[in-house]
């Protein structure tokens, strides 16, 4: 007769002792001697092995010899409780099928701990290994209660293209996407390229933020998100960025700037909850193998509430610790831009909670961005996390029509990539405000991984784009 497969993360919980199960999946590790062997066999449904115990009696030394690190198999055996520590059964194997052989001449993941810049480098297999099976169980997890935060607040899931002729953020970091021959391109007299011919009759590249078709979206349906691939061209090697990354973008109609920061902070923590609730497993793992302080730290930021503060106080800050000797490697003053050592100085050192810094100068935020009355700043608000630095980045939008199109000619955007966009603010233009959660950011904070290249299955940064 045949048998069903057990998934390992079902059999482990099994009390149903001497029934014969199969489970399939890989071998982690082998040990035993001439009488008996022990395989820890995992197949990716959880952290945890199942113990499969091959008498020598009963398999051939032709088969054992085949039973190496990464081997692939299907063991049909009798579930018991297990003698041994650290599990509360294991398998006695009737037969064991071999699926695919691993040569441990060539097998690359022997069970020595690799370096993860070793392991990127063969992310084809690093999925395999437990640190990065956690990682992607997480990412499942983390993308599912982001569908369920805002199922359950009446928020549509809105997609967004992908493909785009406008530059959102304004800042010129696109990837260009074209069917033309580059080895022949017409140009016009001013020797600029003609796109007539292209495949969109006009440039196109791939979008680094949703939000101005989202915006599109909240003044028709009310609250939309989008969760989606973003692509940025910016030639930044740091662990935390990625050229291209996923975002999600919510977009209410009528909210304010408050109501975006409740909503932000909501959000975030209903995410980080969701991880402690449902990967206990995992985040245990990643807690005794990576960061130590990574559960108590998750914990305390749903249990703070975090602090609402204007960019200029926040300048006050970083100038008062400079006064009295705290060195940054990047200068202070009002206007800059905060680098991420300044983000983690105020959330780590300062405040020793999230900070959402407001209200930053219109010059290093994007056009789309409500002014205030002071003509100076904008309604901003940038959510600052632990280890991370920005982890959000949204504001309430300028809804006025003549406001928004001086800032966008002050700016020299292009008024005929806007025009759609204009059509807004010039029909039933409403308030509306928004933000955008760097996926990955948020899963550095829930796996305390230190490098953005080690919570995405395949990392595209400058000069990798392998496999
Ligand atoms: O602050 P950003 O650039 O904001 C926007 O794109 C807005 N359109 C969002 C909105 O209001 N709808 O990006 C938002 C977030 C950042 O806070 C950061 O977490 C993440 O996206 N992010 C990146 N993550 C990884 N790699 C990069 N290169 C990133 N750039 C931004
Ligand atoms: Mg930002």
């Amino acid at each position: 007769m045949e048998i069903r497969r057990t998934k390992i993360v079902d059999a482990i919980k099994l009390t149903t002792y001497d029934e014969t199960i199969n489970v399939k999946g890989w071998v982690r590790t082998k040990r035993g001697n001439k009488n008996v062997s022990f395989i820890a066999l995992n197949d990716g449904s959880t952290i945890n092995n199942i113990q499969i115990v091959a008498d020598a009696s009963k398999f051939s030394d032709d088969l054992m010899k085949d039973v190496t690190t990464g081997a692939c198999l299907s063991v049909v055996g009798k579930l018991v409780k297990s003698m041994g520590a650290g599990q509360a059964v294991e398998i006695q194997a009737d037969s064991i099928e071999i699926y695919g052989k691993a040569d441990p001449n060539e097998y690359p993941l022997q069970k020595k701990g690799h370096s993860f810049e070793y392991l990127r480098e063969i992310a084809h297999l690093r999925p395999r290994t437990n640190t990065f099976g956690a990682v992607f169980r997480i990412r499942h997890n983390m993308a599912m209660a982001i569908h369920s935060f805002f199922h359950q607040k009446g928020f549509f899931y809105f997609h967004t293209p992908i493909i785009t002729a406008s530059d959102c953020e304004g800042a010129g970091q696109m990837f260009q996407v074209t069917t033309k021959n580059l080895y022949d391109l017409k140009k016009d007299e001013n020797g600029s390229i003609i796109y007539d011919d292209d495949f969109f009759g006009k440039m196109a590249s791939l979008t680094v933020s949703g939000q101005l078709e989202g915006e599109l979206g909240a003044t028709a349906l009310g609250n939309i998100y989008t969760f989606g691939p973003t692509f940025r061209a910016e030639n930044s090697n740091t662990p935390r960025h990625l050229a291209e990354f996923w975002m999600i973008e919510p977009e209410m109609a009528f909210y304010d700037i408050k109501d975006n920061m409740d909503i932000a902070e909501e959000f975030i923590k209903y995410c980080v909850k969701w991880a402690l609730d449902n990967c206990a497993d995992d985040l245990k793992f990643l807690n005794d193998m990576i960061d130590k302080s990574l559960i108590e730290r998750l914990k305390s930021v749903i249990e703070c509430e975090f602090v609402r503060l204007p960019y200029t106080e926040g300048i006050k800050i970083l100038e008062d610790a400079i006064a009295k000797g705290h060195k940054f490697e990047f200068p202070v003053f009002w206007g800059c831009d905060l680098a991420s050592e300044h983000e983690r100085f105020l959330v780590e050192q300062h405040f020793k909670r999230p900070v959402i810094l407001t209200d930053y100068p219109k010059e290093i935020k994007a056009f789309y961005m409500k002014q205030n009355e002071d003509g100076k700043t904008v309604r901003a608000m940038d959510v600052l996390f632990p280890t991370i630095g920005e982890i959000i980045g949204g504001s309430e939008r300028e809804e006025n029509y003549d406001k928004l199109l001086k800032r966008i000619q002050e700016l020299n955007i292009p008024m005929k990539d806007m025009w759609w966009y204009l059509d807004t603010r010039k029909f039933g233009s409403c308030p509306h405000s928004g933000f955008g959660l760097g996926f990955e950011r948020l899963l550095l904070f829930v796996t305390g991984m230190q490098n953005i290249r080690d919570v995405i299955p395949f990392p595209r940064t400058p000069k990798t784009a392998e496999f």
